[in-house]
This record gives structure tokens, sequence and C-alpha cells, in this order.
């Protein structure tokens, strides 16, 4: 058979299509099945560190808490690319492809319970949010929030922990709570006040009461004071809040940031 030059170009553009479908057909399933290969990579390499479920072990730490939750995608792929020097996270960029690297962070968002890796559209986490990263500052410092309220299991214990308090209590609950802590109190984290019977008075957040004697937990959180009835004329409580109006004195800026900040827990 001869083969003209009209049937060569034919043949070349059917080619290039058939070619073009399979690249294409190769892209969407490396996107998607790569967290099954993850899985593999992940039960053979990093298992023995982080858990089967990425829950932690004595050698690695979990990797579905709130602090690798929020690593952004950026920052997930950076850490298993170039470990974490001094720990027992190496640089696997060492022995796995960038192919391999993105199919086990994937895997690990799965443990996370999250959709796949977005690295175009992704802005959601602390990490890549300047204005919740400014307001974790303010948090953790001048602002004084940390010394009674928690968050990742780090903080003070004299008001609720604040995990997750963006999604249980709504936006306008939470501005409320801000700018006017008195307004409606937290259940379990009223204020006391204990008169004794010299006169002088405490207020803090009650943590007992027994037959014999109440105890309060200091304003600053930091003790819990035993108080003996036979020396306090009346324990009565109180309607202001125990967290002071902080958020109402802070400028605009540092208002929104905080806010950034407590919708990102
Ligand atoms: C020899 C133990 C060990 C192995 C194996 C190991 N890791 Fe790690 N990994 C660690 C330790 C320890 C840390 C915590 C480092 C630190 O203190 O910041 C860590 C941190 C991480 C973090 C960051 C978590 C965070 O909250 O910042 C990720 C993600 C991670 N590892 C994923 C992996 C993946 C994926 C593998 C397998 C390719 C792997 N690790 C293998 C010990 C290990
Ligand atoms: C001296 C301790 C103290 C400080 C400092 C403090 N708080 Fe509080 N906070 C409390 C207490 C106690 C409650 C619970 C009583 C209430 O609802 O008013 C509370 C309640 C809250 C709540 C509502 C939590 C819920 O689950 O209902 C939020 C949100 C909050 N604080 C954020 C902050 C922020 C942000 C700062 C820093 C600007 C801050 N707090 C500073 C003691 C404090």
């Amino acid at each position: 058979m001869r083969v003209s030059g009209s049937d060569l170009v034919k043949f070349q553009s059917l080619l290039n299509s058939v070619l073009a479908s399979l690249v294409m057909a190769l892209t969407s399933f490396a996107v998607n099945a790569g967290v099954g290969e993850g899985q593999e990579l992940y039960n053979a390499y990093c298992q023995i560190c982080h858990g089967e479920l990425g829950e932690g072990q004595t050698m690695g730490k979990p990797l579905t808490d709130g602090m690798a939750n929020r690593l952004s995608d950026e920052d997930l792929l950076a850490v298993i690319t170039d470990g974490r020097a001094g720990t027992g996270m190496v640089a696997w960029a060492g022995s796995f492809s960038d192919e391999e690297i993105f199919d086990v962070a994937s895997y690990v968002r799965a443990l996370q319970g999250k959709p796949g890796l977005n690295l175009a559209t992704d802005d959601s986490g602390m990490a890549n949010n300047p204005m919740a990263l400014a307001g974790a500052e303010l948090f953790n410092g001048s602002a004084g929030c940390s010394n009674c309220h928690s968050y990742d299991d780090q903080g003070g214990n004299v008001g609720p922990v604040l995990d997750g308090v963006s999604s249980r209590l709504g936006e306008d609950a939470l501005l409320q709570v801000l700018l006017n802590p008195s307004a409606s109190i937290a259940s379990g984290y009223g204020a006391k006040v204990v008169e004794q019977a010299d006169g002088t008075t405490i207020r803090g957040r009650y943590r007992n009461d027994s037959e014999l004697a109440v105890q309060i937990q200091s304003e600053d959180g930091r003790r819990w004071v035993t108080y003996f009835k036979d020396r306090v004329k009346s324990v009565t409580d109180s309607d202001e809040s125990l967290m002071p109006d902080v958020f109402a004195t802070l400028g605009a800026e540092q208002q929104e940031q905080l806010l950034a900040f407590l919708n990102s827990l």
C-alpha cells in the first residue's frame, strides 16, 4: 500500500489528538490516584513514626492534630521535602521524587479528613493568612488572651478552650463576647466573689466547694486558693465576666487580626 502525503498528515494529527488525551488522562490520574500511591509510601516509610492513621508514635508527632492540620499545602510539602533540622524528621527529597512527595502529602491530607492538595487556590489555614498570623501574635502577646485561654493544648484555663470557637459560636456571637464579655457568660466560667470575715473580697473562677472550704482560681489563673468557710462571710455570683474588656480597646486593624485568628481556630 502506498501512503500519500495527505494520509500522513491525517495520521499525524490523529496521533497528536490521541497523545493529547492520553496526557490529559494521565495528569488527572496523577491528581486522583496519587493518594493510593501515597498510602503505600506512607505505610512503608512514615507510619513507623507517625502511626497508622497519623495519630503519632513515640518517635513522631501526630499528623492529625491542630498544628499539622494548619500547615498550608506549601508548608506540608516543604516539611516532607526538607525535613525539620535536628529532629527525626529527615529531608525526604533525598529518597523520594517530587511526585512521590506530592502523593504522600495527599495521603496525609486524606488522614486529616481533607480533600487533596490544591496548590493553586489554597489560601486557607493560618500559615497563608497574614491577618490570622498577626492575630495569633496579639493573642499570645500584648493582648494577653493566652493567659486565660488555650488552643492546641497551650495557654491558660481561666476561660474556655478556644479550639473551634468560631464554628461553635458563630460570627455575631463571637463579636458580642469580645466586645462585651459580661453580656452572656459561658456556663461554668462565671466569677464568684468571696467576702472574708475581715472584709477583704476575692474574685475568681469557682473551682470547688466542700463542707469546710471553697476554692477559687486567682484571676491571673495561676493558683487555686482555699478559703475556709468559717472565715468566709459570703460567696456570691458576680455578673461581671472575668474576661477584661481588652478587645474593645484595640484599634480596628488589631481587632480584625484577632478575629481572623479566632476564625482560623
Ligand atoms: C524517624 C521518625 C520519623 C519518620 C520516619 C517520619 N517522620 Fe515526620 N516527623 C517526625 C518528627 C519527630 C516530627 C516533628 C518535628 C518537629 O519537632 O518539628 C515530624 C514532623 C512531620 C510533619 C510536620 C507536622 C507538623 O505539625 O508540623 C509532617 C507533615 C511529617 N512529619 C510527615 C512525614 C511523612 C509524610 C513521613 C514519611 C515520608 C514522615 N513524616 C516520616 C518524625 C518522623
Ligand atoms: C483574665 C482572663 C481572661 C483574659 C485575659 C481573656 N479572657 Fe476571654 N474569657 C475569659 C472567661 C472567664 C470567659 C468565659 C466567661 C464569659 O463568657 O465571659 C471568656 C470567654 C471568651 C470567649 C467566649 C468563649 C466561649 O466558648 O463562649 C472568647 C471568644 C474569648 N474569651 C476570647 C478572648 C480573647 C480574644 C482575649 C484577648 C483579647 C481574651 N478572651 C482574654 C477570661 C479571659
